[in-house]
């Protein structure tokens, strides 16, 4: 067993699974977004974690001797420390680590307003080189209704600040985001704000509630419900068909999703939209996860 300390529930990316989970802060110090219930529980109260301790979990790690080959720092939005605190974990990673191949972080565009590229670039130099950002839509009316802070703009700015800095991003688009309604909005916004960010790796979930949807409806101001697989794969379709990528991995196969897609956008681009074609109009030709094979 690693020796951390952890406060639980801890989340991580799914590309993560193999990465040493590095608590530098607990919870999200924004955790607004209505539709998120990662850190909801009271031990999950935002708060970072003081350098001392997060030192000596390494210490024990590295004298453990157990192989750290990709570093991932959580909690929801690491990247609100400040950049000194930043570089001193940094610094203290590289000590411990010297053959370490990556240092990841989640990153909501907001945690970038006070950071300049210089200083982004600063972190890359110590190896912090991938963001996820869960801009979730690119749909100023989505973002507003499910209270995400962020807006077109505000989640431009930070893809291109961190592609400025040399780092590469990911980013995760939420696919039954805007329900019904704002379906079309919701990936045709969505798919506009990638292509103007080119990011380096796009991930789709689908939006879920474990707890209920109850408060979300009732944030969100209009009728909202959730979409079903059908109503999901049109969503997609949209998206996809509207995406002009040059080099961006895709992955829609996070457990949330029915319909798995893999593939390098846009050499890709017609064989997905194909597959998510077929799963429209001939059903059952397609497997599809099952509703217990899914989740969050
Ligand atoms: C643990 S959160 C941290 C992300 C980071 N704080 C940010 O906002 O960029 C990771 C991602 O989980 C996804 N997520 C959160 N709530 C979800 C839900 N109810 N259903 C599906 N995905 C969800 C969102 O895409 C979110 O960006
Ligand atoms: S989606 Fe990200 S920013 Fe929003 S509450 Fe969850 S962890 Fe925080």
């Amino acid at each position: 067993m690693y020796p951390l300390n952890y406060i639980e529930p801890v989340f991580r990316p799914p590309s993560e699974w193999q990465s040493l989970i590095l608590q530098v802060c607990n919870g999200c110090s924004y955790n607004k977004c209505t539709f998120c219930e990662m850190y909801t529980l009271e031990q999950k109260k935002f708060k970072p974690k003081k350098v001392a301790l997060i030192e000596a979990e390494m210490r024990s790690i590295a004298e453990a001797g157990l192989p750290v080959k990709r570093i991932f720092l959580a909690d929801g939005d690491a990247m609100t420390l400040s950049t000194r605190r930043l570089k001193e974990i940094l610094v203290l990673i590289k000590q411990y680590f010297p053959g370490l191949q990556r240092v990841s972080s989640y990153c909501l565009p907001r945690n970038l307003k006070n950071k300049t590229v210089e200083e982004l670039t600063e972190l890359k130099e110590l190896g912090l080189s991938l963001m996820y950002v869960g801009c979730e839509s690119g749909d100023d009316e989505v973002l507003e209704r499910v209270q995400k802070g962020e807006s077109f703009d505000s989640s431009l700015d930070a893809l291109q600040k961190i592609k400025q800095a040399g780092m590469r991003s990911s980013v995760m688009i939420l696919n039954g985001l805007g329900g019904p309604e704002l379906s079309e909005q919701h990936a045709l916004a969505s798919a506009k704000l990638m292509n103007a960010a080119q990011p380096d790796y796009l991930s789709t979930l689908v939006v879920e509630f474990p707890q209920g949807s109850g408060d979300f409806e009732t944030a969100f101001g209009i009728p909202w419900r959730k979409l079903g697989k059908m109503e999901l794969f049109r969503e997609m379709e949209i998206l996809l068909d509207n995406l002009e990528l040059k080099k961006t991995i895709f992955r829609s196969d996070h457990a949330s999703n029915y319909l798995v897609l893999k593939g390098v956008l846009g050499k890709d681009k017609a064989a997905l939209l194909s597959q998510v074609r077929t799963a429209i109009h001939q059903p059952g030709l397609i497997p599809l996860r099952e509703e217990w094979q899914r989740g969050l």
